[in-house]
């Protein structure tokens, strides 16, 4: 048996301890927010958060996060979803087909938890995520604005 705090909640299950960390949160957990693309640490579209570090789920095998972790999805990132990235998203229409949009509400969120205020190149080194609608410019204009309402509270 094993056991994973996430989203606030210790849950205990079944999985061998090679088992990707995105399919023990997509099939043991039951939370399919975050999406499978490449399984090889590419796409971005598996990002979840580690102790507020964002983390390719894909490629993070079980064996590796310890017990007193504390893993957030994007259903545990706000409550209501009103995240400041949540909301800028919203307010710009950021997601076209939506596929990749938790990983990129995840790692932009993990950025501004890091560095509030990021310049356009820290943003563009940082968020490396695919999306392959080619929302990158709505995403880069996301961050921004959720930046700027970080600021002001
Ligand atoms: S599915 Fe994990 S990085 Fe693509
Ligand atoms: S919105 Fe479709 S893949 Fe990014």
């Amino acid at each position: 048996m094993a056991r994973l705090n996430v989203n606030g909640v210790v849950r205990e299950f079944d999985a061998e301890p090679d088992t990707p960390l995105l399919w023990v949160i997509r099939e043991q957990i039951g939370l399919t927010g975050t999406k499978y693309g490449c399984g090889i640490a590419q796409c971005g579209a598996c990002t979840v958060h580690i102790d507020g570090a964002a983390v390719r789920a894909c490629s993070v095998p079980l064996s590796s996060v310890e017990p007193g972790q504390k893993i957030v999805t994007i259903e545990g990132l706000a409550p209501g979803a009103d995240h400041p990235v949540q909301k800028a998203w919203a307010e710009l229409d950021v997601p076209q087909c939506g596929f990749c949009q938790p990983g990129m509400i995840m790692a932009s969120a993990a950025l501004l938890a890091q560095n509030p205020r990021p310049s356009e190149d820290q943003i563009r080194a940082e968020i490396t995520n695919i999306c392959r609608c080619g929302t990158y410019n709505r995403v880069l204009a996301g961050i921004k604005l959720a930046a700027e309402r970080g600021q002001s509270g």
